[in-house]
């Protein structure tokens, strides 16, 4: 049968990631897909670096939009970042070109994804973007397709494990802020540029993407009441412990009389639940239903292999010829989010 053909935008940590499970797997993927998973040309930014993976085989297209729409190319895998520049063009420019595109870019969605969704489902592509929340923990495939027959009454959770890292290690190491930020620096947890981390945005980003699946709404990132981790003090860390506490960056999207609320913010939660109990880099997103009642869902929020194993899982989901976008319904079923109310947990 025919193959489904990959042009793969970005080889950084993702995208190498994506191109070891294409090479290492290709029987596996095939047999799982009814059909062979090929990837044709890829794009980054230095042709010469070294990326820890063999790239024999593959074309190389220093544009990223050309990449997107060469006629050989069936799905764009968009793994460059960045909520503008050459993502959201080579995006934009697979779509137009009627291809589908598996994105991890939970910056470019949260900022652009009602436009591109509604572009998509005008030029009849699919877009997927499983690995945009919470790294490797199938949160979206859970909410769109395991939970689809409840009304969903709340979706909760630690969504980004750079600030869980620093909060955890503030409170077992009774260390300042300042302190462990420099130790998570040191050892390469921060996004190029911190303040997505610290300041609560890309756990934002992520909430305001599960919170546009789970209630059907267009996504609302300027709506969500955000406020990140940098007052947090080592003092307020012991005291909260002092009473059975943990301090979280805990994101809660609900529905309440007056729309939606969706809030990224610091939280107190008792340290035996858990959200309590969850250390280091670790993701966990709780989600309730009206029949199925609460889940909980924890695992690795970022890294290689979790978030390359969500993108192929999106890729492979297209193979099989499932033709469902994330936004399930773009065009209808609409409601503006309604502001969130204040910050306090
Ligand atoms: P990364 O390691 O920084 O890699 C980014 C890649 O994009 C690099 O290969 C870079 O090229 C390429 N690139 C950047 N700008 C470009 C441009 N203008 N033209 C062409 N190529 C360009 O990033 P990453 O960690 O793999 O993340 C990729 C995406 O996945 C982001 O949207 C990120 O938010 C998302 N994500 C990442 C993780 C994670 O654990 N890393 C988890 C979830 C989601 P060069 O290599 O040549 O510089
Ligand atoms: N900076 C993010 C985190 C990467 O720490 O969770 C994964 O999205």
């Amino acid at each position: 049968s025919e193959p489904l053909r990959l042009g793969i935008a970005g080889l950084g940590t993702v995208g190498a990631g994506v191109i070891k499970i294409v090479r290492q797997k290709a029987n596996l993927l095939a047999e799982r897909s009814g059909r062979p998973i090929e990837i044709v040309a890829v794009s980054a930014r230095n042709r010469d670096k070294d990326r820890g993976v063999s790239l024999s085989g593959y074309d190389w297209e220093d544009d990223p939009v050309a990449l997107a729409t060469r006629p050989d190319v069936d799905v764009l895998v968009e793994l460059m970042g960045g909520s503008d520049g050459p993502a959201k063009a080579a995006t934009e420019a697979a779509i137009a070109a009627g291809k589908d595109v598996v994105t991890a870019n939970k910056a470019m969605l949260a900022h652009h994804g009602h436009a591109l969704a509604l572009a998509a489902e005008q030029a009849g592509s699919v877009i997927r973007f499983e690995a945009a929340v919470a790294g490797g923990i199938p949160v979206i495939k859970a909410l769109t397709e395991g939970l689809a027959g409840n009304e969903i009454t709340r979706v909760m959770g630690v969504m980004n494990g750079t600030c869980n890292y620093i909060l955890t290690r503030m409170q077992s190491a009774g260390l300042p802020y300042d302190e462990v930020f420099a130790e998570a620096d040191k050892l390469g947890y921060l996004e190029a540029d911190p303040e997505l981390d610290v300041g609560g945005i890309d756990a934002g980003h992520k909430l305001s993407l599960l919170a546009a699946i789970a209630y059907g709404v267009q996504v609302d990132f300027a709506s969500v009441a955000l406020e990140g981790i940098h007052r947090i003090t080592k003092e307020d860390i012991k005291q909260a412990s002092d009473m059975g506490y943990r301090i979280k960056l805990l994101g809660v999207a609900q529905m309440t009389g007056r729309g939606l609320e969706q809030r990224m913010s610091p939280c107190l939660v008792p340290d035996t639940s858990p959200l309590g109990q969850l250390e280091g880099g670790t993701n966990m997103v709780v989600i309730e239903g009206d029949h199925v009642g609460q889940i909980v869902l924890r695992g690795a929020g970022a890294g290689e292999g979790p978030t390359a194993s969500a993108v192929m899982g999106d890729v492979i989901d297209i193979a099989r010829g499932i033709r469902f976008s994330t936004f399930g319904r773009p065009a209808t079923g609409l409601v503006k989010a309604a502001p969130a109310m204040g910050t306090s947990p």
